[in-house]
């Protein structure tokens, strides 16, 4: 995770779509070939795509098909009950633009850096990175934003039951937890019907109470879940990788700081050169060629997005870090096709805020020497474990 693109460097070349017998799972890396198979959701299922095969025990088997587990829908989900929930949610994020988005994301910034402004030095991923997109999304849905260390156990929590294999024990507690996130997001889901707030639940609430096929309550549940999932750790990871990256370019940095770089510009070349969700899976429903390569039905199929964004048949010297490179927007760091991120305006303008932010609050910002760079070791997410900064006081 280190450094994964000369390998995908090399697959694309010498064998571009793979299967890899280790993790079960074929692989495709060139950017046409992923592209096409976002187009075409009903032979390249989302549904159940993070399923493992692991052990549960019949408790944890029983919750699992009751709760909103069992319940899909956004990213595991394909149509039509997609695009129903899809659709709208879509409505919910247009009222956005009157939720002063940007304004809340200036004033959790900001107080997040009054946090650590004096000290001359931080661990930016605990104390900004991940705080910043976790209490923004909780903004947008209207949960108080002290539960921030709740939402972090429930994420952790899901994710471990679907991918890891735990004790009894363990699973009972984590389900435990995770029937506990329910109850929240059901009361949470109560309160804003009985007196709406400024905020896109109130708004996904109304809309779906309105519309001929309402989303259903644990439906509604995982929905809540999934946004708080995918809008928190994708962005983490991404003004993680994307300061490291700048604060490793001086000139560009200094341009920040004088307020002349063209931010937007930056963060999408960093969402192209530094991807953040590095691949995610779909199962084939029947077998399916995939650039020249039978995949049998039923089979786990990872989708390289870091790779395409570095497919130098869009991506001239794609491994240089250029902000000035025609067409930025064209990488797949959102995905695309029907699940293509609806996040992404938010986790843009996050980024941008955030970069602008820090050059202005916290001057000579610089990495802090003989750091030992670690990232997470995760076949979805790529990200920094920690990053030490420092600027003068
Ligand atoms: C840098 C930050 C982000 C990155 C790199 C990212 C990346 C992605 C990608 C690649 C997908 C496609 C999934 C697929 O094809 O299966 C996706 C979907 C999604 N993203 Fe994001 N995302 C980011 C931020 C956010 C934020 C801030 C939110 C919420 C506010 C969010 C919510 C979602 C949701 C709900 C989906 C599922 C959409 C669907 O299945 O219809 N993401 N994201």
């Amino acid at each position: 995770m280190e450094d994964p693109y000369p390998f995908y460097d090399r697959a694309r070349r010498e064998e571009p779509v793979f299967y890899s017998p280790a993790l079960r799972m074929w692989y495709v890396t060139r950017y046409d070939d992923i592209v096409t198979v976002l187009k075409d959701p009903a032979r390249f299922s989302s549904a159940g795509a993070v399923n493992v095969p692991l052990e549960y025990t019949p408790d944890t088997r029983r919750i699992i098909q009751t709760s909103f587990l069992s319940h899909s829908s956004l990213t595991n989900n394909d149509p039509p009950s997609h695009t129903n929930v899809r659709r709208l949610v879509n409505a919910a994020f247009s009222s956005i633009d009157r939720l002063d988005l940007q304004e809340r994301v200036r004033g959790i910034a900001n107080e997040l850096i009054d946090g650590f402004a004096g000290d001359g030095r931080a661990e930016f991923v605990k104390q900004f990175s991940f705080p910043l997109p976790m209490r923004v999304i909780l903004s947008l849905l209207g949960a108080p934003q002290d539960d921030v260390a709740r939402h972090k156990q429930w994420a952790d929590d899901w994710i471990k039951l679907l991918l890891v294999q735990m004790s009894a024990q363990q699973q009972a507690e984590t389900t435990a937890r995770l029937l506990e996130s329910e109850r929240y997001w059901l009361e949470m889901i109560e309160r804003r019907r009985e007196q709406p707030g400024e905020d896109l639940l109130s708004e996904l609430v109304e809309l779906s109470d309105a519309s001929p096929e309402p989303i259903e309550p644990l439906q509604m549940v995982n929905t809540c879940a999934v946004l708080t999932l995918a809008g928190h750790e994708t962005t983490t990871n991404l003004l993680g990788l994307c300061l490291r990256r700048l604060l490793g370019m001086r000139d560009l940095w200094a341009k920040i700081e004088k307020g002349g770089a063209p931010i937007p510009r930056i963060v999408e070349e960093a969402l192209r050169a530094d991807t953040s969700v590095h691949a995610l899976m779909r199962t084939t429903t029947e077998a399916v060629e995939i650039g020249g390569v039978m995949v049998p039905e039923g089979e786990h199929v990872a989708l390289l997005f870091a790779s395409a964004n570095h497919d130098e048949t869009y991506f001239a010297d794609p491994s240089r870090f250029d902000p000035a490179r025609r067409q930025t927007k064209r990488h797949l760091a959102f995905g695309g096709g029907i699940h293509t991120c609806v996040g992404a305006p938010i986790a843009r303008m996050e980024t941008q805020v955030a970069m602008e932010m820090l050059a202005r609050r916290l001057p000579g910002l610089r990495l802090t020497q003989g750091q030992e760079f670690r990232y997470l070791a995760n076949p979805i997410h790529r990200g920094l474990n920690e990053l030490y900064i420092e600027w003068d006081t």
